[in-house]
């Protein structure tokens, strides 16, 4: 039998019930945007991550314009992004009229190299452009290193914007991502750890002119009375259903995050020694939206790609072309030193299935037709 990537039906048994509940609710009241269970869910997700203010939106991407769009990013403007990443780490950047630069990631935990940063900050202003915003990814559900991070932006009168699509819920030196930047933004795409079933995404900020600006921008700019428009915005609102399937989820996250952390040493016991396992620094928790494994050489990593599909085991590559070769995005500047990390992890890395619910029996089968 073919195993689950990500098994969703899992966890939906679990709270089916509660599910259940709550989607009547709304279908009895009706209050199908904006419904009271989009602010309970914004308090409960802040409460989670220690965020004085959260505003939900309709979903990652747009959490990261409406950030951009409230940090007053435009023209000229240079944002400092991971070129092995996601797209839409970059995609709002043009967007809102300013110019994405591409950083390298480190090599061990594939999130933003500060040398590499320092590096094209320095070529930014060489081309003119102004240094305005850095943005670290929480890439595969670890969170980036903020302190250094956020110290170089600091340095250089730049905003921070932690994108934590894959890793909202983990820990940064007893802190929680979500809570460490000017705004961070998740993303609830159904196969992101606190997922919803459709699209959904958050921001978090600590600052209230900040989060006034968001709630503005998500409502078509709106000003005190939602027919009075004060700036260009967007249309980008959580659904109530949405906020309520995630009220339930929500209830459960912390315990999913623990589980994810058995299934990843699981792993890490059966690969270690075979394969360059994943690197979690001192001080930091993942919450292992991936497990990722580092191959030799890309023959390697499709040697082992088969052996897993013949044992009906699936396996994915995130991400097989680093942002900065993509049709879209190759144009746009990066640290002269070049992106050799991104180019090297593009050709070697390999996702193995994740999810808190991946029982044991299922653990030895998969680490089994990996190891070969
Ligand atoms: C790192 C990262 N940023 C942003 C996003 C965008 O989120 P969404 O798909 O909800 O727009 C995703 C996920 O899709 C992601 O993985």
């Amino acid at each position: 039998m073919s195993l689950a990537f990500i098994d969703l039906a899992a966890q939906q048994s679990r709270i089916r019930p509660a599910l259940d509940r709550a989607i009547a609710q709304i279908l009895d009241e009706g209050k199908y945007i904006m419904g009271p269970q989009v602010g309970e869910l914004e308090k409960k997700l802040a409460e989670f991550c220690g965020a004085t203010h959260c505003l939900s939106c309709a979903n990652g991407t747009d959490a990261l314009q409406l950030a951009l769009m409230a940090l007053g990013i435009k023209a000229g403007d240079a944002v400092f992004v991971p070129s092995f990443t996601f797209a839409a780490t970059a995609e709002v950047v043009p967007l809102v009229g300013a110019t994405p630069v591409f950083v390298d990631v480190l090599p061990d935990t594939f999130n933003m190299d500060p040398e590499s940063l320092k590096r094209a900050i320095v070529h930014a202003r060489d081309i003119g452009l102004n240094p305005a915003v850095v943005i670290p990814v929480d890439l595969f559900g670890l969170p980036a290193d903020y302190d250094v991070l956020i110290a170089i932006a600091r340095e250089n009168g730049m905003k921070v914007i932690g994108d934590s699509a894959q890793g909202w819920g983990g820990v940064y030196h007893g802190r929680v991502t979500g809570s460490l930047c000017d705004i961070s933004t998740t993303s609830f795409f159904p196969a992101k750890p606190l997922g919803c079933y459709g699209d959904g995404g958050a921001l978090f900020t600590d600052d209230a002119e900040l989060a006034a600006l968001v709630d503005s921008f998500r409502v078509h700019g709106k000003g005190k009375h939602k027919y009075y428009n004060e700036r260009i915005g967007l249309n980008s609102r959580l659904d109530t259903l949405q906020a309520a399937i995630l009220i339930e989820k929500l209830a459960i996250y912390a315990d999913e995050i623990e589980a994810r952390q058995i299934v990843a040493g699981r792993y890490t016991d059966g690969f270690s020694g075979q394969y360059e396992t994943p690197h979690v620094p001192e001080g930091l928790t993942s919450i292992w939206a991936q497990y990722t494994l580092k191959m030799k050489d890309t023959a390697e990593r499709e040697a082992l790609q088969a052996r897993a599909s013949a044992a009906k085991v699936p396996t994915v590559v995130y991400y097989p072309v680093p942002l900065h070769r993509q049709t879209a995005y190759s144009a746009f500047p990066a640290d002269p030193a070049g992106l050799t990390v991104s180019d090297d992890l593009a050709g070697r890395v390999v996702s193995l299935p994740m999810h808190p619910y991946l029982g044991t029996q299922d653990q030895d089968r998969i680490i089994a037709a990996v190891i070969g």
